[in-house]
């Protein structure tokens, strides 16, 4: 796992705001200038607050993972306000609207707001994220991500000692997003959540980019979270709203298909999906002969999270 920190950019101090109004421009600059190496120190948000203040910090690991080819992964997608095959989602995602965005923040929250995503990028850090990503579905990447932490976002709007859970919403767009209109499947828009310590977590991001861009719009522009310990439904594309929340929400998996499909979804090879094995997982891009690659419990990022979890049962809390 691997967060790069020596090419980290405020982008505060890259953008102007009265020159950039334009969240591609901005995302360009930040990439650009994070790209060539800028070495100035991030600006964090305070850190006042004790419901995440033991939290492991996230020492930096020497990066080995060597990224999957772009192209599988811009090409093989699960999007299924659009379709329900992975080439199909891909093309029709192109229609999806994402100028203008922006984000409502509410809940149990000091400071609830609506914000433009140019304005959160301007306080933010961004940073390349370079995580393996598993798929419940027993496939996997390691993608190269842009993005910046959660937590420093949510420490912005001061939560709450009632804030024990977040809610993501994806986008309602059924102007563009076709299975929305037909309401197969879920009911939509779709929803995803995470324990609040999860959503603190340093490893716990909002993607804007993939591979040194702006992130493709079939693979969660303009803004997605990723939780790299986590199987990959739980990282939610287009997000519009994020509450902070008393209770567990209710996700659209979960809602779905109870027995199949988690709250936690921690990735464990020992728990199998009530249909297939997860022991084991084909690497997206991996030759005919390659050998499936050993799933990891916590998709190898225990070190960092397994402390989350110490008074659970992981055999049970799927
Ligand atoms: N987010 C939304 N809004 N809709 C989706 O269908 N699919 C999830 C997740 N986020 C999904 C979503 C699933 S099942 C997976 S595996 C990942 O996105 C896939 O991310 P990728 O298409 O970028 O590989």
């Amino acid at each position: 796992m691997i967060i790069k920190t020596k090419n980290d950019i405020p982008s505060s101090e890259i953008t102007d705001p009265l020159i950039f109004r334009d969240r591609r421009k901005i995302i360009k600059a930040m990439l650009a200038t994070m790209l060539a190496g800028s070495g100035i120190s991030p600006l964090l948000a305070d850190d006042n607050k004790p419901v995440w203040a033991d939290l492991p910090t996230c020492d930096i690991i020497a990066d080995s993972l060597t990224p999957t080819p772009a192209e599988l992964v811009k090409n093989y997608t699960n999007y299924y306000e659009f379709a329900f095959n992975k080439k199909d989602s891909t093309k029709l995602a192109q229609n999806l609207i994402t100028d203008p965005w922006s984000v409502e923040i509410s809940g149990e929250v000091e400071s609830p707001g609506t914000y433009y995503l140019e304005d959160i990028l301007r306080q933010q850090m961004l940073r390349e994220y370079i995580y393996r990503f598993r798929c419940v579905e027993a496939w996997s990447m390691v993608v190269p991500w842009v993005g910046f932490s959660l937590g420093n976002l949510l420490k912005t709007v001061k939560p709450l000692s009632t804030a024990k859970f977040v809610k993501f919403t994806s986008v309602y767009q059924p102007e563009t997003m076709p299975k929305q209109r037909s309401n197969a499947m879920h009911e939509w828009p779709y929803v995803e959540g995470l324990r609040i310590d999860e959503a603190m977590h340093p490893l716990t991001i909002l993607a804007v980019g993939m591979y040194g861009d702006i992130l493709p719009k079939q693979n969660g522009a303009p803004l997605r979270l990723v939780v790299p310990w986590k199987y990959g439904f739980k990282s939610i594309k287009a997000i519009v709203k994020i509450e902070l929340l008393k209770s567990p929400p209710i996700t659209s998996w979960n809602r779905f298909a109870p027995d199949e499909y988690g709250f936690y979804a921690n990735i464990n090879p020992a728990v199998a999906h009530p249909r297939w094995s997860q022991n084991s997982e084909r690497q997206l891009g991996s030759g005919f002969f390659t050998p499936r690659r050993q799933t990891e419990l916590f998709n190898g990022y225990g070190e960092q999270v397994a402390s989350l979890y110490s008074d659970m049962d992981l055999r049970h809390f799927f």
